[in-house]
């Protein structure tokens, strides 16, 4: 039987993933492929660490060594960081290897020149395990746009956060207990703030953007807002309003083709899909123009998911399903901004709200220590108003869920 020769660059919880993938799940690939699927070698950065990996697979800290193995058709990339990896993956598309990568760093950044790179030389970019780790989210997008226009995304892209968020509500843990909990399991590293500050969101939303959007919005115009400032009692008010907090990337591209973008702590209701994921899950909700609203949930990231992640897309780059960016077009049909929105605002138990509370429609409220948490709906001018003069009041807003144009009229057949 003729074989696939793969490498991997990187043997950390990803690379190991898709070892384990290719290893356990060699019958199925030679079904699917024809072929037997051979790793053939494993670039590392420390030689010195003690790692489980069969003698028949090359280690080596040599990118050369790699671009030497004859007749090699792939490459997982699953490094940390910009660089090397941008160099080594522009290296494997000039000799001719197709690449699969779980870099949201680097894809985010280098994404877009790999991408063009590579087909002018014929060769398939896979990025499914950069984003949302096991969820399938950019085949999913790229599935849509065969016919469908997708003009808004909304996720919870990062587990650390989510996990952190869901610790302190339910525990009623203040931020820090909450992330050293996610520390000590594991999820947080050390340093967390790519996490808990939204940068790892953030890249995550500019490839989702230059996947379903074919470009990415200028970096400096994302709102990105961590979650460090919240406090225990701010996740108690929301939870007596029935609302819960999630840190959620948006992007909205609009009829002449603005995008905008976000990522932010905001507030979901229980009638919302991202109200119930909890701990280290991901979910991610699109509207296209037909199918309406789809939201996928699931594992974010770890060993496996992300491993299987790359192998799928792995297998779908062989069949050559995917051969580049789908093309994305915009309608010039406008989606209607709703006038009225929600949002909770903590005011000081001392402030004068008496003078400004009735220009809002007063859903609900809370005293809380020092602090009343006011559940308000009202006009987008009318808060910024008020945030211009009181710079002390904090908003959040509340998420609207995406509106279904086209949901199932009253009365119509349902099977
Ligand atoms: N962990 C997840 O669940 C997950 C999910 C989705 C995407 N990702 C992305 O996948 C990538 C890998 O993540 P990970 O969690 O597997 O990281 P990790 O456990 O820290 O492993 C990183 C691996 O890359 C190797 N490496 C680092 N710098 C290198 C260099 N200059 N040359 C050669 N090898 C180098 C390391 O070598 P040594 O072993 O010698 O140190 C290690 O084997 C990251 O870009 C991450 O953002 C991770």
């Amino acid at each position: 039987m003729s074989t696939i020769n793969v490498a991997l660059l990187g043997f950390g919880t990803v690379g190991q993933g898709v070892c384990e993938a290719i290893d356990t799940h060699q019958d199925r690939l030679k079904e699917v492929l024809g072929k037997e699927v051979k790793v053939r070698a494993v670039l590392i950065k420390d030689p010195t660490k003690e790692r489980s990996i069969g003698t028949s697979i090359n280690v080596t800290t040599d990118f050369q060594d790699i671009l030497d193995i004859p007749d090699l058709d792939v490459i997982f990339e699953a490094i940390v960081g910009e660089e090397p990896s941008y160099t080594y993956l522009t290296e494997a598309i000039e000799k001719g290897v197709h690449i699969v990568t779980a870099n949201k760093a680097m894809f985010a950044k280098y994404g877009p020149e790999l991408l063009e790179k590579a087909k002018r030389k014929g060769i398939s970019v896979g990025f499914e395990a950069t984003t949302a780790g096991g969820i399938p989210v950019i085949g999913s997008i790229r599935q849509l746009l065969k016919v469908n226009e997708i003009r808004q995304i909304q996720g919870i892209l990062n587990g650390t956060s989510n996990f952190i968020l869901s610790q302190m509500r339910k525990r009623g843990l203040a931020f820090d207990t909450a992330l050293k909990i996610s520390q000590e399991k594991g999820y947080a590293e050390a340093d967390p703030t790519n996490d808990i500050e939204g940068y790892d969101a953030f890249y995550k939303l500019l490839i989702l953007s230059q996947t379903a959007f074919g470009r990415q919005p200028d970096w400096k115009n994302i709102r990105r807002k961590g979650i460090s400032d919240l406090t225990a009692e701010w996740l108690q008010a929301a939870e007596s309003f029935r609302l819960r907090f999630k840190h959620v990337g948006s992007l909205r591209r609009d009829s002449v083709d603005h995008i905008q973008g976000a990522v932010e702590p905001i507030l979901v209701h229980d009638t919302h899909p991202f109200y119930s994921v909890e701990d280290v899950e991901n979910a991610i909700s699109l509207k296209g123009s037909l199918v309406g609203r789809i939201t996928l949930l699931g594992p974010g990231a770890g060993k496996l998911p992300t491993g299987s992640a790359m192998v799928e897309d792995f297998l779908s780059l062989i069949e050559r399903k995917y051969t580049d960016s789908a093309v994305s077009t915009v309608n010039a049909e406008e989606v209607v901004e709703e006038s009225s929105h929600q949002w909770v605002l903590r005011i000081r138990e001392t402030d004068e709200y008496q003078n400004w509370l009735p220009s809002f429609i007063l859903k609900d409220r809370i005293q809380l220590d020092d602090y009343l948490y006011v559940f308000v709906e009202g006009r987008k001018e009318t808060l910024e108003s008020l945030l211009q003069t009181h710079d002390h009041i904090q908003a959040v807003p509340i998420l609207k869920e995406i509106p279904l144009e086209n949901e199932v009229k009253a009365g119509a057949a349902v099977s």
